[in-house]
């Protein structure tokens, strides 16, 4: 698996070109690609880059991988993240490791969004995954109380687990928690996403639609590029 990662990755970083601004993704495929970025900014590329998460940019500073924010820039040439599903139209469910939501503003900051992963990401539908939510600790119940509506208005009815750490809620880089929602199976990712961004105590979902151009799925028969 970890050979098909790094598989992934090195596709990717043949498409980060000179003096790009590069959002970098979370997640151990995007630890891959990291790695590969790092050879070749040690020979010489000049890219700043922008990480989704507190231990990606960890890892970029200890690559000596030059780093900027997005409070300093507005806009990224291209990130290149991992996913935890894929369907045939490039919608993704993200947020396994938690940095959904610094991930979807990078990648919404970008021109183009490459994703890498592993053949075993590849769906028809989006849903095996549990979709995860990222919510405001404050009102929590009623939060919870307002997404199974929302799945329940979508067809879906899924067991919504608080996702927890050493037993306490896992803390996401922006304070926030998270809910797992076991959907099963998504029919219509679009609506799904407008229906839980419309929640107040949601700050946001794993459902990345028409973020991605371009996905990158490593198999031992080689590297498959999706594109729409
Ligand atoms: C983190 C993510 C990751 O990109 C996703 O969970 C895939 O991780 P991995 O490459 O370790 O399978 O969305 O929030």
């Amino acid at each position: 698996m970890e050979n098909l990662k790094k598989k992934a990755a090195l596709a990717a970083v043949e498409r980060i070109e000179p003096d790009m601004l590069v959002g970098i993704g979370t997640g151990s495929t995007a630890e891959a690609f990291i790695y590969c970025l790092s050879e070749r900014v040690q020979n010489g590329l000049q890219i700043t880059g922008v990480p989704t998460s507190k231990r990606s940019e960890e890892l970029c500073r200890v690559l000596s991988i030059p780093l900027t924010t997005l409070e300093e820039v507005s806009h990224l040439d291209i990130t290149v993240d991992g996913t935890d599903e894929v369907d045939p139209c490039l919608n993704l469910i993200k947020g396994g490791g938690g940095a959904l939501l610094r991930e979807k503003i990078v990648a919404s900051a970008s021109r183009q969004m490459i994703v890498i992963a592993d053949n075993s990401k590849r769906v028809e539908h989006l849903g095996a995954f549990p979709l995860p939510v990222e919510v405001i600790p404050f009102g929590l119940t009623s939060t919870l109380r307002h997404i199974e509506k929302a799945l329940q208005s979508c067809g879906i009815t899924a067991e919504l687990t608080l996702r927890a750490q050493a037993h306490q809620p896992f803390v996401t880089d922006e304070g926030h928690w998270i809910v797992d929602a076991a959907c099963g199976r998504i029919d219509d990712p679009s609506g799904l996403a407008a229906r839980l961004s419309s929640i107040p105590g949601v700050v946001e979902h794993g459902l990345f639609i028409d973020l991605a151009s371009c996905v990158y799925l490593a198999s031992s028969e080689g590297v498959e590029m999706l594109t729409l």
